[in-house]
Formats: C-alpha cells, sequence, structure tokens
C-alpha cells in the first residue's frame, strides 16, 4: 500500500520522481522521499572539487506529498537517476525516519518498498549483530543493509541486490540505487511493480499512471523477478538470472484520465464519469437483439459453466458480491458472497465451483490469499477486475476486466459500478451456458440487456438532476445515519452508509430493512436520518415502505431513494428521486444518490476527500 516510482534515463530524474508521486500518491500518503543516485550524469553526485561523492542523495518527510516538495526547494538533488516513495505506514509511525527510501550506514546505498518483509526482525538482529546500526522502526530498511553487507562482501550492485532481495521472505516491490552507479535495480514479489519504457529513459511504477505523463508502453513484472535499468537499456531476469523475453504492452488509458479534470475532488469527478464508465464496459459485449452478451475472455468458462458460486471480496468490492450472488441465484445458479478476510476459516467447496475474486485494484492482499486458498483447493478462479496486468488477473484461471478506467479517489464509486455491469454480464453470460450465442434468448434476458444499455443515460439523468447537495446541508449535524434496504437495494444500503462512514468520518451503519427492528431500532431518534432506498411497487418495497413506517414514528427523518412507485413519499422528509428502472439496474441509479449525499456532506463538513484519514486506495496486507 505504498507507491514506488524509479527513473533513469537523459531527463532530470527529480522532475519525473516528483510528478511520479503525484499521481501516486493515493495509494500511501503518510509520507514520501526521493533518492538520486550519483552515477548517471556527469553534473550529478559531484562535489565541490569535481570528485563523485560517495552518497545516495535523499531528501524524505513525513506528511502530505507537499512536505517533501517543500522540502525540496530547500535541497533540490540533482541526477538522472533516481527512485521516489509514497509511503502508507505498517512498520512504525509516519515519521522522517520511517520515511522512504532508507539507506545503509554510509548513505551509498538507498530503497524503497511496497509490501511487508516478513523475517525482517530475524535479519535485523543479524545485522545489528554484525554491528549495522538502524535509524527506523521500519521493515524496509533491512533491505540497504544487506546490500551494503553484499557489497562489502565483493559483491557487484547488480549481484549485491540481488542477493539481498534472495534473503527476503514476504510481500515486496523494491527498487534500489547504489551510489556512483547509473542503475536502478528492482524486484517483486506479491507487490505491483510495472516497467515503462520511454524514447528518454526507463521507469518504474508501482501502476502506469506513475509515469503515463512520458510513456504508455509497459513491460508488466511477474513475481520473483529481478529489473535492470540503465540509460542504454533494461533487462528483465528470472529469479535464476535467465534473462526473460517480456512483451511490451501499450496502454490505452490517457493522461487526462488521470487528472481532475477541473472537479473540486477526484471522487466527485470518478462519480461524473460513471456513464462513460458503463458505457465503456458495456461496449461490444451486449448483442441486446439477439439477448446475448459476449465476453470473449471467457469463452472457456462460458462453454463449460460451474454448478456453483462463491464470490470472495472485500470493502466496497464485497457489496458487489453480494448483488453479484444474488444475480446469480436469481438465475437458478447457487451463490454465496464471503468477505474475503474470512474465506479461509471457511468449510472449502464441493463439486464443480467457480470462486470469483471482485477487486477493483486486483491487488487487494485479502482478496488474493483468498483466490490462493480457492486455488489450492483445486477451485476455477476468475478475477473481476479494473486492472489489466493485476495480481489477481494474472493469478487467476480467467479475468473480466470492468473497464473503469483509472480511479484515484480512495472512496470506490465507478469502479463499483462498473463491478455491477461486469457482473450482469457475467451472469448473463454463464446462466446461459454452452448455448449462449446459438439461438436467441429470452425476453427476461432481452429486457435485462437492453436496461443495462439504458443505464448510463439513466445515471446521467441523476446526475444532473439529483438534490443530494441541499439534503446533505440539511442533516449535517446528526448523532448517527442508517441507510436500508431489501433484496438487492440491501447491498447498496450497506455500500451508502460505507461511503458515507469512509469519507464524512459520520458514524453510519447499513441494514437489511427488516432487521432494523431486532435491536438497532433503539437508536433511532429524531437526530438520526434514516436513508432507505425503496424502488418497485412489488411485495419488497411494501415491506421496506413498513419498516420506514417504523422509523417515522420514531421521529427518525426519513430521506427516501425512490423511483415513486410505492407510496414511501407519504413518510419521507425528503427524497432523492430515480427514473423508474429494471429491478437490476435500479440499485445502481439509487448508488449514484447515496454517492453523492455522502461526498456532498463530506464537502460541507471539510473532509478530506480525495485521501480518507486511515485509509489508503490498495491494501496489500492481510
Ligand atoms: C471503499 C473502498 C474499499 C475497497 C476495498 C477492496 O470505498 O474502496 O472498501 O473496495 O479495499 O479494494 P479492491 O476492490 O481494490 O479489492
Amino acid at each position: 500500500m505504498c507507491g514506488i516510482i524509479g527513473y533513469v534515463g537523459r531527463r532530470d530524474a527529480l522532475d519525473v520522481l516528483v510528478g511520479g508521486l503525484n499521481q501516486l500518491e493515493y495509494r500511501g500518503y503518510d509520507s514520501a522521499g526521493v533518492a538520486l543516485a550519483n552515477g548517471g550524469d556527469e553534473a550529478a553526485g559531484r562535489d565541490a572539487d569535481g570528485a563523485a561523492s560517495a552518497d545516495v542523495d535523499v531528501v524524505k518527510r513525513a506528511g502530505e506529498l507537499s512536505a517533501l516538495e517543500a522540502a525540496l526547494e530547500e535541497r533540490t538533488p540533482a541526477g538522472t537517476t533516481g527512485i521516489g516513495h509514497t509511503r502508507w505506514s505498517t512498520h512504525g509511525p509516519p515519521t522522517d525516519a520511517n520515511a522512504h527510501p532508507h539507506t545503509d550506514e554510509d548513505g551509498s546505498v538507498a530503497v524503497v518498498h511496497n509490501g511487508i518483509i516478513e523475517n525482517y526482525d530475524r535479519l535485523k538482529d543479524e545485522l545489528i549483530a554484525e554491528g549495522h546500526r538502524f535509524e527506523s522502526d521500519t521493515d524496509t530498511e533491512v533491505v540497504p543493509h544487506l546490500i551494503e553487507r553484499e557489497l562489502e562482501a565483493g559483491s557487484p550492485p547488480e549481484a549485491a541486490v540481488r542477493r539481498a532481495v534472495e534473503q527476503l521472505s514476504g510481500s515486496y516491490a523494491i527498487a534500489a540505487v547504489v551510489a556512483d552507479t547509473d542503475a536502478v535495480y528492482a524486484a517483486r514479489n506479491d507487490s505491483p511493480l510495472v516497467l515503462g519504457i520511454g524514447d528518454d529513459g526507463y521507469y518504474l511504477g508501482s501502476d502506469v499512471p506513475a509515469f503515463l505523463e512520458h510513456t504508455d508502453r509497459v513491460v508488466y513484472l511477474d513475481d520473483g523477478e529481478f529489473v535492470r535499468l540503465t540509460p542504454d537499456g533494461w533487462t528483465v531476469t528470472s529469479p535464476d538470472g535467465e534473462p526473460l523475453d517480456k512483451p511490451i504492452e501499450t496502454v490505452d488509458w490517457d493522461l487526462e484520465d488521470t487528472g481532475k479534470s477541473g472537479y473540486d475532488h477526484y471522487m466527485l469527478k470518478e462519480i461524473n464519469e460513471q456513464p462513460h464508465a458503463l458505457r465503456q464496459c458495456l461496449s461490444g459485449r451486449v448483442d441486446e437483439l439477439d439477448g446475448r452478451v459476449e465476453l470473449e475472455e471467457l469463452d472457456d468458462l462460458i462453454e463449460d459453466p460451474p454448478e456453483a458460486v462463491q464470490f470472495v471480496a472485500c470493502g466496497t468490492s464485497y457489496h458487489a458480491a453480494l448483488y453479484g450472488a444474488r444475480r446469480f441465484r436469481d438465475r437458478g445458479i447457487p451463490a454465496q458472497a464471503f468477505v474475503a478476510s474470512e474465506y479461509a476459516t471457511e468449510v472449502p467447496p464441493t463439486g464443480d465451483r467457480l470462486v470469483i475474486g471482485v477487486t477493483q485494484s486486483g491487488e487487494t492482499a485479502d482478496t488474493l490469499s483468498a483466490l490462493r486458498e480457492a486455488r489450492n483447493r483445486g477451485v476455477e478462479t476468475l478475477a473481476v477486475t479494473n486492472v489489466v496486468g493485476s495480481t489477481a488477473a494474472r493469478e487467476c484461471d480467467h479475468a473480466l476486466y470492468i473497464r473503469a478506467g483509472p480511479e484515484i479517489g480512495v472512496a470506490a464509486t465507478k469502479t463499483f459500478s462498473s463491478q455491477l455491469v461486469a457482473l450482469n454480464l457475467l451472469v448473463e453470460g454463464v446462466a446461459n451456458g454452452p448455448r449462449s450465442g446459438v439461438r436467441p434468448r429470452s425476453d427476461g434476458v432481452r429486457g435485462r440487456l437492453a436496461a443495462l444499455r439504458e443505464l448510463p443515460g439513466q445515471v446521467q439523468q441523476v446526475l444532473d438532476e439529483s438534490n443530494a447537495a441541499e439534503v446533505a446541508r440539511t442533516y449535517l449535524d446528526s448523532s448517527g445515519y442508517f441507510f436500508i434496504g431489501r433484496g438487492y437495494n440491501y447491498p447498496v444500503a450497506l455500500e451508502g452508509a460505507l461511503k458515507f462512514k469512509e469519507i464524512t468520518y459520520e458514524h453510519a451503519e447499513g441494514f437489511p430493512a427488516g432487521e432494523l427492528k431486532h435491536g438497532t431500532l433503539a437508536l433511532v431518534t429524531a437526530d438520526t436520518p434514516v436513508i432507505a432506498v425503496v424502488t418497485g411497487d412489488d411485495e419488497i418495497a411494501r415491506k421496506t415502505v413498513g419498516n420506514v413506517k417504523e422509523v417515522e414514528a420514531r421521529d427518525a427523518p426519513v430521506i427516501a431513494v425512490t423511483d415513486g412507485r410505492s407510496d414511501v413519499e407519504r413518510y419521507a422528509d425528503e427524497v432523492l428521486e430515480i427514473p423508474k428502472a429494471h429491478s437490476v439496474t435500479m440499485p445502481l441509479l439509487a448508488n449514484a444518490q447515496l454517492q453523492l449525499v455522502a461526498y456532498h456532506v463530506a464537502n460541507e463538513l471539510g473532509r478530506s476527500i480525495d485521501k480518507p484519514r486511515n485509509l489508503a486506495k490498495s491494501v496489500t496486507v492481510e
């Protein structure tokens, strides 16, 4: 859950590193730092007499990236070879000393790291016994000391870094520079790392936006691989040191996609990008006239569909999984959703199962671990993810991409909606089984596919007409917020509450509407607004209206998210309207309203919307 950037080439490395850190800050933002090596440029790393200095030049600061940028104005290291890091703490609090890069004792080696080194305690004891002194609480600091030990034993820099890495266990993406060399060395195991191939140099990043400004040509690295970048070229080698012939891929993300495009916050931009994201997700995948979906990447799966499905996911993605499981059950395929971190404690599945990991980043440790557990049990796996080449995508038997584009705001918004749409496509593909595409499907399938087609326009309508900002202002000072819904609206109620608490820091809880009366009703007062998602006019809606009456009778303000088909408005103080739609797409429309409510309350309260406290976009530890 940290961000790494590296550069070697003909440019001023500092500009590249700081630019990259700005793009990576969403991965962690409690401290940041850079290290410039000396060897790459005649002008760099020389002391007043022109002699090469033996130190790597490190500047690092606790706090947001702005603190580092201020420090760099005071002291600006020069050079064309360097590494940078933005941190989300795992070992030790956010302090200058704990910020990366970390160095060895004489400052000739600098290292940045994302992940957790599980055997660092033992390594640190060993190094201390040999006389090494440590300055931080981090697990990372053992790495430059290990490299130093290898260098002192006479290894050349590349071999020294490789041997140091070989001693580590745990998860890591590591980049290292050694004074007086014009190279960046890197390795990965269980943490993301991508290589960028530019015209004026070579880049490393935890993800593509880190260097997208400079190049769209990338090489995805796999676990165990080792990289060396110099101004003259790049090599990737296997754990045994064998050179690998890695393909260069071109990504089609625009740089503009990673900026705020005039919005105050990435989150608001991303909420507003939903119609586009959903169109992208559907593009080329739906033949609504024929009533079939085309998911070429899943042909094998669709030809031989599983008898039952299990979902594993965390947070917002878990809410998407709850929705997806219900969709499968509705189509007659048994399905359950598990919180990923609990999956290993469950009884192993039997029979012909598919385990689906829903993870926008594709890097969430809990989800990866659950997927690995499934694979160890011999079960087929599928990743539903936003990130092409992510660990989940590469480790699973199949991958379905949600195509939402980069999401920078820590709170997941457009990726959640895109997950729901992708899961609908998956359900229709799998439920139609081997005959998919051979004969036209039923009116039911055609109706649902038509509803998906209409969805982007309807989301746009919600965004254009929403009164969420006014509603948000009315209920700013409440003591707690409850979100309720039934059926497909239940995951939306959970998601509404999660988004709300995540960015407003106010207490919020989501419930199945019928469950409120079994205890939580005791908390409901005139000071606890209840946000009720009530759509359609069926039995489910009627029962939810009954629950709304229960809270209204306890004087709770009621905010109804509704398509106007039930009579919930009679009991509501405020109404957030959504267009009438199919029962499977309505939850997405309600969700857009709830995202806006959360956003506007957080904005009124002056919260750090794009980077809520204590959170990180990509949670790569269990
Ligand atoms: C909340 C949020 C998180 C993530 C969760 C899983 O807004 O974004 O709850 O959904 O950390 O992340 P992914 O989907 O990357 O596996």
